[in-house]
């Protein structure tokens, strides 16, 4: 399973890709306004940071505009990969860009029928958003599980499952125990992870009773 860590935050970024565990980054518009600087500035640093997938999101909504977006963004670094809204135009522009050789990501996906549409189009991946679902009281994770197994089915469809809207860890564990490819994690979450008490206490239970030995490892 592949990590991408969705925020445009640069810091965090690289912060969190000195881990080793960070494969690729997401970015939207609210994220790349939330970090308050230059579009297209910050999604090209993104790109020094991480060798994978960086996801820049278009803002056009008309076929001809997005692709001229879409062009200009995959220009900026061969680890773009245009972020496209689930739309009519959007999927028309994913086909002519994934065409290209450019990497499309197709956001905004709430329902099966919608990931089926993009799998068509040939995205390369697909962004279902969980967390929004669960908050109009919908099942995000069933829509993970519904869109797997459509796409385990037919081995034309060579779209990337992208679990997007990630909440918490449930989420993460949930999409990979249905085999999905790819999560976005807000840094937050992927920070969470890690984090159990019992490895909390364990630690410091082995750290005392070392200490009483009197030994260190590199003096031995
Ligand atoms: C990622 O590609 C999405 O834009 C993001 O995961 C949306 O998350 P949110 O619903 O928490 O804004």
């Amino acid at each position: 399973m592949k990590f991408f860590v969705d925020t445009a935050d640069t810091d965090e970024i690289r912060d969190l890709a000195a881990t080793g565990l960070v494969d690729g980054v997401t970015t939207n518009p609210s994220l790349v306004a939330k970090s308050g600087r230059k579009f297209l500035d910050v999604v090209q640093e993104i790109c020094t940071i991480v060798d994978g997938p960086v996801s820049a999101e278009v803002t056009a909504t008309d076929h001809e505009t997005m692709l001229k977006e879409g062009q200009k963004l995959a220009a900026l670094a061969p680890n773009i990969t245009v972020k496209v809204p689930l739309t009519p135009d959007g999927l028309k522009t994913c086909k002519s860009l994934t065409d290209a050789g450019t990497m499309v990501n197709v956001t905004l996906c709430f329902s099966a029928g919608q990931a089926i549409l993009a799998a068509k189009a040939g995205a390369t991946f697909v962004s279902p958003f969980v967390g929004r679902l669960d908050d109009i009281s919908s099942d995000g994770m069933q829509l993970i599980s519904d869109i797997c197994q459509i796409y385990s089915m037919y081995d034309d469809f060579e779209t990337e499952v992208l679990v997007a809207s990630i909440r918490n860890p449930i989420h993460l564990t949930e999409a990979a125990k249905m085999g999905a490819g790819v999560a976005t994690l807000p840094p937050s979450v992927l920070r969470q992870l890690y984090k159990h008490p019992l490895t909390d206490s364990g630690l410091a239970a082995f750290l005392a009773d070392w200490e009483k030995t009197g030994q260190s490892i590199l003096d031995s």
